[in-house]
């Protein structure tokens, strides 16, 4: 099953991915990791791309793109969760048109929908690690030992720079303008699958498996 995975920033679409792709062996193509890849390297796609992001815009959309076309070439038949890919209706139609070319279907298309009080915790809540991208959150998900990655044990846990206030308010923004329309587009196409994204990380993601079934 191919899906696509969208709603406002923050609402955890990165850790129901997380959950997806290490118990069911799905690919993640997230765009948002892949320009931050692209920054810690200093590419010529990253150096675009920073400013956009540590600004909360959106990077534009004939590179962003190109980037997913790029990695949807040569996905060879995995299943794949795509992760904050598409963000407006231009890009959704330029999936389509992708999509058709490498001869692969889009399943469904699931909306986590998170109340917008919560959304500014979780962001400026969001810690992640720089070496691995492991997530956490200093509240509800602190490092268990206070200060290294569970995961890969790394000291260098970072604050994002677009998790800061004034890129949050701009991130809102962009999401209510350019990416909630998505919730109507796939409805219309008849792939839309609403999952309530708050309660327990574990929560959401059994209801994303429950509502993948029906
Ligand atoms: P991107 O990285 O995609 O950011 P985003 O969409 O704003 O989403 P986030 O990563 O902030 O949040 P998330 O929903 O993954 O939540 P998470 O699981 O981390 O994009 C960043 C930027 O890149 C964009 O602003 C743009 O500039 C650019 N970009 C990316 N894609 C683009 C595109 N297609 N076109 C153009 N530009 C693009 O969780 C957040 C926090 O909440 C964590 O601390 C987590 O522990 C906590 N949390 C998660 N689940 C729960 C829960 N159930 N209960 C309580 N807390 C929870």
């Amino acid at each position: 099953m191919n899906i696509l995975i969208f709603g406002p920033p923050g609402a955890g679409k990165g850790t129901q991915s997380a959950l997806m792709v290490e118990r069911m062996g799905m690919k993640h193509i997230s765009t948002g990791d892949l320009f931050r890849s692209a920054i810690k390297n200093k590419t010529p796609l990253g150096i675009e791309a920073k400013s956009f992001i540590d600004s909360g815009k959106l990077v534009p959309d004939q590179v962003t793109i190109k980037m997913v076309e790029e990695v949807l070439e040569q996905i060879n038949g995995t299943s794949f969760i795509l992760d904050g890919f598409p963000r407006n209706v231009t890009q959704a139609q330029a999936l389509e048109g992708l999509l058709d070319r490498v001869k692969l279907t889009l399943n469904k298309a699931v909306f986590l929908e998170v109340p917008a009080e919560d959304l500014v915790d979780r962001l400026s809540g969001r810690r992640t690690c720089r070496s691995c991208g492991a997530v956490y959150h200093v509240v509800t998900k602190p490092l268990k030992n206070g200060k290294s990655c569970d995961n890969c044990g790394s000291q260098d846990i970072y604050q994002r720079e677009d998790d800061k206030a004034e890129s949050i308010r701009t991130r809102l923004k962009v999401y209510e303008e350019s990416t909630k329309p998505l919730k109507d587009y796939y409805a219309k196409k008849g792939n839309l699958v609403e999952v309530k994204g708050f309660g327990t990380a574990e929560g959401v993601y059994t209801s994303i498996k429950q509502a993948l079934k029906n």
